[in-house]
């Protein structure tokens, strides 16, 4: 039977570009179903770099301009992979369009800027994911599937971390390629938006929505060149953010992000703490799951470290074989596949952008609550 194509338009073709267009060929090699992704045309402002991008990656056309992307009737599908200030008119126009949309996260620099798209997607009716790709790394899905079935009993505690050290020389420049994240215009914040945006969307699949939060931030360096304008400005990023919630389940959280761990590339870890059991997961280590199950013998308890690999663990049976591991790609290319398995089941795809909005509001009220030193509620949404 001839496949449904679905022909995508990516619009960045720099980290995610490239993180997304392999794992469209990976979804086609590894996971067959009755679509077929086709890379029917890439779009960034350089005509000469996006050619050879388009070349490398197998697209079919380019376009500098993403506005006649999105105006094309060749594609079916826009795949955000911009910098923050983009997603917004760049999805709106995708929703406009009637395209199926995919868009990085996070959603939008603010609540606010989210709520446009939320509603532009509903009104268009079309499927649309955020690229939240770790809720889609084997033992994280794992994780989820654990906590799902109830064993670990009621939960107390949730933490999470991610940790990074490449902004500490005061001498790295704000604004550009990948540098965009220092500048609060084009992000919307610092280490909030990009980093802790990740643990929050894994923590409210994983345990619920927060109720509210307290928050502290920091800025370490307050001035730094600006890439486009060789003038010093002022930073305007959060550099470092800590913050406490209480989740609607009862549960208690504690998260911390920084550029400025020493020695940390991007030590994502989180850890639930439940009446039975108790689950870890280091990025780090992506492919191990850490289980203390306290019903287990009494001379034998401890925590367990589980190879995530089998065959009947999560996507793992659609790879290689049982002890060979996957790692950070396949988290994009399994994100595919869970929109897919929608699309056939006239499901929606998660997580949606009504899930990426849920974690635009938390990162709303953890920056708020950084400036009022008040505890605040987080704004809820209805999913
Ligand atoms: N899911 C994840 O794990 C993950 C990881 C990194 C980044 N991200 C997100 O992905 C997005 C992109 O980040 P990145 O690291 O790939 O950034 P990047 O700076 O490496 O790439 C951005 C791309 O957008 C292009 N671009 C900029 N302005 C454009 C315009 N007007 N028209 C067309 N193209 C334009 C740039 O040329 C570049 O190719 C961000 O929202 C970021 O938060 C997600």
């Amino acid at each position: 039977m001839p496949k449904k194509q679905i022909r995508i338009g990516l619009i960045g073709y720099s980290f995610m570009g490239r993180a997304h267009s392999n794992a469209f060929h990976q979804v086609n090699h590894f996971f067959p179903s009755k679509y077929e992704l086709v890379p029917q045309a890439v779009c960034g402002r350089d005509a000469k770099k996006v050619k050879e991008f388009a070349d490398r990656w197998g697209y079919a056309s380019t376009e500098t301009d993403w506005k006649k992307l999105i105006a094309r009737d060749d594609i079916d599908l826009i795949d955000v992979a911009t910098p923050n200030n983009l997603h917004h008119d760049q999805v709106i126009a995708a929703a406009q369009a009637g395209k199926m949309i995919w868009c990085e996260k996070p959603l939008a620099r603010t609540g606010k800027e989210a709520e446009d798209m939320v509603k532009a997607v509903a009104k268009a009716k079309v499927p649309n994911m955020v690229w939240y790709n770790y809720r889609r790394c084997p033992a994280v899905t794992l994780a989820k599937q654990i906590i799902d079935s109830g064993k670990l009993g009621k939960i107390f505690h949730y933490r999470a971390n991610f940790l990074q050290d490449w902004t500490i020389s005061p001498e790295l420049p704000q604004g550009g390629t990948g540098l965009w994240r220092l500048d609060a215009k084009v992000a919307g914040s610092g280490v909030t938006g990009d980093l802790l945006a990740h643990c929050i969307d894994t923590a409210l699949w994983l345990n619920g929505d927060i109720a509210d939060v307290t928050a502290m931030t920091e800025t370490f360096i307050k001035e730094r060149t600006h890439s486009e304008t060789g003038k010093k400005q002022k930073v305007s990023i959060d550099d470092a953010c800590s913050f406490m919630c209480r989740f609607k389940n009862g549960s208690l959280g504690l998260f911390e992000s920084t550029r400025y761990a020493r020695g940390h590339k991007a030590l994502y870890t989180f850890e639930i703490n439940g009446e039975h059991m108790s689950l870890k997961w280091d990025l780090h280590d992506l492919h191990r799951l850490q289980i203390f199950d306290h019903k287990d013998d009494g001379t034998e308890r401890g925590w367990k470290s589980v190879h995530v690999s089998d065959g009947d663990h999560p996507y793992c049976g659609n790879w290689w074989v049982p002890g060979l591991q996957l790692g950070y790609e396949h988290s994009f290319t399994h994100a595919i596949v869970e929109f897919l398995a929608c699309l056939d089941k006239r499901k929606k795809p998660t997580p949606s952008f009504k899930d990426g909005l849920a974690t635009d509001y938390v990162v709303d009220a953890v920056l708020g609550s950084a400036k009022t030193r008040k505890w605040t509620k987080v704004k809820q949404v209805k999913r």
